[in-house]
C-alpha cells in the first residue's frame, strides 16, 4: 500500500496509515489578528544550498546540494581525501575543495561539512526504523548509489556509501519507507519507469516495471511525472495496483517540473487510522516548460484537490489557494494544519524557469469550512525559488533553506541569486502571549530515549500545563519527519493518537496515558515527534520510537 499520485493525470495507489486525536485547529484565545507568525534569520551562509533537507532524531538537519555545483559557500582546507586545498587557480575552482553537504546543529546554530563521494543531486531518502537516513540515487556516478547517514549527535558521523547499488539509475525519484522489514520503495526517475526495494536482500533483486509511469510521462513537458507523489496508505496492500483514481481536475500538471506539492492529511485514531486523505496543491500550466525556455513565465495553478483514497468513494474535491503557486513545500504543523511555504507564482521548475516569488506562506486548516481554510501568513523578504526546501523542527519552528535556479553558485546580476541564508518561520503559537497555554517539560515514559514503544501499547506522558484552553481538547500527535526536496516531503505523516486518560496531578502537572499506533501499516517503525497540543497551542516535541515490542 503505497499510493502514488502522479501529475495531473491518473493516480495509482499504494496506501497506508496514521493515528490519533482530534485537535481543534484554532486557538480561541484571540482573533486571527496578529496570528501571522514571524521570520528569523538564523545564518547568512549555510555553505551549501539546502536543496535536500531532513531533520534527524538527534535534532540536527542534514542538507545537501549537488557535488557538480563547483564552488559552494563552504571552502574546505583539505579535501576529504586529505590533500590540501591551496589558493592556486586550479584548487579555487576544484569542486572537491568545497563542501556539498552539511549537518546543521540546531542548538549551536552551526554547520559542519559532510563528505560525499558521488553526486546525490535530485535524489530521494527515507529514515529507517533506527533513525538512519537511507538516501538513494543522484546524478551520473551517483545515480545508482545508496548512502547511509547514521545520526550521532557528537559531530563525528558522516555519509557512508554502500557497496550495494540500485538496479536502475534514479535521478528525480521518490522513496517511501514501508511497513515491514525496514524496507524502502524507490519509484521512478528520469527516463526510468520502474520501482525497486532497498536495502537489497539478495544480489539478484531487480526492479519492477510500473506502467503508470509510462502512461503519465509527458515528453514535451519534461516528464511531468518526476518526483512522483508517494504516500503510504494504511490498508496493507503492496505490489499490485488495486485502484485507479480519477484524474485531478484543472488544466496543467502537478509533478516535476510542474512542481506542485502533495501531503497526506493527519490520520486519526477515531477511525482507527483507516480514513486516508491526500491533498495536492498548485503546479504549472500546460506548456510552462516550453514557454519558460522562451522567456515567458506562465501563471501557475491555484487549485488544490483533496481526495479520500480509502473506501469506495474516491473523488477529488477542489478548492483554491489565494494565489497561484508552484515550487512550494507543504508541511504538517503539530496543530494538524498545513503550512504552504516557499515557491513562486509563475513558470515551472528547472534553471531560470520561474518568476514572481511567493513570499507569503499560507496556513491551511483542513477542518474548517470550504472557503475559510486558507490564511495568509507573514511575508518573508527572501525569495525561495527552485531548489529551496523546508522542514519542521522539534521546537515548533519551520526551517527554511536553499533556493538556486542556477547550475553554479551565482550571487550577482541574476533575477534570483543563489540563496545561502537560513531562516526559521516561527508560527504564531510560539509567541510569548501563548506561553501560559503552551504545554511544557514533557517526559515520555515506557519508550522515548532508549526503549521503543510497541505497537498498540499504552505509554505515559507527563507534562506541565499552566492553563488549559477552555472548551478545547488536549490532543497528542506523532509526526514522522520527512526528507524534503523539490516541493515534496517524502515520508511525512502525522497521527493523532488516542488518549486513554488525562489526569491533573496538581501544581500544573498532567499525566496522560496514550496508545501507540496499532501497527506498522499505520505508522512504519521509526522515530516520531510527539507533541501535546492544548487547544491549538503545541508543546515542544520529544522524540519517540515506535517498533515491534
Ligand atoms: C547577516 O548579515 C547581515 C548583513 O551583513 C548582518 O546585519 C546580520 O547580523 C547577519 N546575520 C546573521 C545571523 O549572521
Ligand atoms: C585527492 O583528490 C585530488 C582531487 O581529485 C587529487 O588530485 C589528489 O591526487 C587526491 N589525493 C589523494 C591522496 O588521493
Ligand atoms: C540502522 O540500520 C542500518 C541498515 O541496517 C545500518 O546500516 C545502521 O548502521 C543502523 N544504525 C544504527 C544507529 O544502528
Ligand atoms: C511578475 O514579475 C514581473 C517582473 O519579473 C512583473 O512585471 C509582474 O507584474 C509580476 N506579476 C505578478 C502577478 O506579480
Ligand atoms: C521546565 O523546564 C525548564 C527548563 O529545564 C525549567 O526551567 C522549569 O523550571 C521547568 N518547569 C517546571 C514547572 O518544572
Amino acid at each position: 500500500m503505497l499510493i502514488f499520485l502522479s501529475c495531473s493525470k491518473i493516480m495509482i495507489t499504494i496506501l497506508f496509515f496514521l493515528v490519533c486525536f482530534e485537535f481543534s485547529n484554532g486557538v480561541n484565545v484571540r482573533s486571527s489578528e496578529g496570528r501571522k507568525g514571524q521570520w528569523q534569520l538564523l545564518l547568512n551562509n549555510t555553505g551549501v544550498v539546502g536543496m535536500h533537507v531532513a531533520l534527524t532524531y538527534k535534532d540536527t538537519v542534514i542538507m545537501f546540494d549537488q557535488t557538480g555545483a563547483g564552488q559552494s559557500g563552504y571552502r574546505l582546507r583539505r579535501r576529504f581525501n586529505g590533500s590540501r586545498c591551496t589558493i592556486n587557480h586550479h584548487d579555487l575552482l576544484d569542486s572537491t575543495c568545497y563542501a556539498h553537504s552539511v549537518e546543521y546543529d540546531i542548538s549551536a546554530n552551526k554547520v559542519r561539512p559532510l563528505r560525499l563521494d558521488t553526486d546525490p543531486w535530485c535524489s530521494s531518502a527515507s529514515f529507517l526504523s533506527n533513525g538512519t537516513l537511507l538516501q538513494t540515487g543522484g546524478f551520473e556516478k551517483g545515480a545508482k548509489r545508496v548512502r547511509f547517514y547514521r545520526p550521532c549527535g557528537n559531530h563525528q558521523c558522516d555519509w557512508i556509501q554502500s557497496k550495494k547499488t540500485l538496479s536502475d539509475e534514479r535521478w528525480y525519484a521518490s522513496s517511501q519507507i514501508l511497513p515491514e522489514h525496514n524496507r524502502v520503495v524507490v519509484v521512478g526517475g528520469r527516463r526510468v519507469f520502474t520501482y525497486e526495494f532497498v536495502p537489497k536482500t539478495s544480489p539478484g533483486e531487480k526492479s519492477f516495471d510500473l506502467p503508470f509511469l509510462h502512461q503519465t510521462n509527458d515528453r514535451d513537458g519534461g516528464g511531468n511525472n518526476l518526483y512522483p507523489f508517494l504516500h503510504l496508505s494504511s490498508d496493507g496492500n503492496l505490489n499490485r495496483v488495486i485502484k485507479t483514481f480519477p484524474r485531478i481536475p484543472g488544466e496543467g500538471s502537478r509533478n516535476y517540473p510542474s512542481s506542485g506539492s502533495s501531503v497526506m492529511l493527519p490520520l486519526d485514531h477515531r477511525d482507527n487510522f483507516q480514513k486516508v486523505e491526500v491533498m495536492v496543491c498548485g503546479g504549472s500550466s500546460i506548456g510552462a516548460l516550453e514557454a519558460a525556455r522562451k522567456g515567458r513565465f506562465l501563471e501557475g495553478l491555484r487549485s488544490c484537490g483533496r481526495m479520500v483514497i480509502t473506501g469506495n468513494n474516491n473523488k477529488w474535491e477542489m478548492e483554491y489557494m489565494p494565489k497561484p503557486r508552484l515550487l512550494h513545500d507543504m508541511l504538517i504543523l503539530p496543530t494538524g494544519n498545513i503550512l504552504i511555504i516557499n515557491g513562486a507564482k509563475h513558470g515551472c521548475a528547472g534553471y531560470e524557469n520561474a518568476r514572481n516569488a511567493s513570499l507569503e506562506p499560507y496556513l491551511y486548516s483542513p477542518n474548517k469550512k470550504l472557503g475559510k481554510r486558507f490564511t495568509m501568513l507573514k511575508s518573508t523578504k527572501i525569495a525561495r525559488m527552485y531548489h529551496s526546501s523546508a522542514t519542521l523542527l522539534s521546537d515548533g519552528r519551520v526551517l527554511v533553506a536553499g533556493g538556486n535556479p542556477h547550475g553554479r553558485y551565482i550571487f550577482h546580476n541574476v533575477a534570483y541569486p543563489t540563496e545561502l541564508r537560513l531562516q526559521a518561520f516561527v508560527p504564531h503559537y510560539m509567541e510569548s502571549r501563548y506561553h501560559n497555554w503552551r504545554p511544557s517539560n514533557m517526559t515520555i515514559y515506557g519508550g522515548g530515549g532508549r526503549h521503543a514503544i510497541g505497537y498498540g501499547k499504552e505509554f505515559r506522558v507527563e507534562f506541565f500545563l499552566e492553563k488549559r484552553m477552555q472548551n478545547n481538547e488536549v490532543g497528542f500527535s506523532a509526526y514522522a519527519p520527512p526528507f524534503t526536496t523539490h516541493s515534496f516531503a517524502m515520508n511525512q505523516r502525522m497521527l493523532k493518537l488516542r488518549c486513554k486518560s488525562l489526569d491533573r496531578k496538581g501544581g500544573g502537572w498532567v499525566v496522560a496515558v496514550l496508545e501507540a499506533p496499532p501497527s506498522p501499516n499505520v505508522a512504519p517503525s521509526g522515530y516520531y515527534l510527539l507533541t501535546v497540543v492544548n487547544g491549538g497551542i503545541p508543546s515542544m516535541s520529544q522524540w519517540v520510537q515506535f517498533a515491534h515490542a
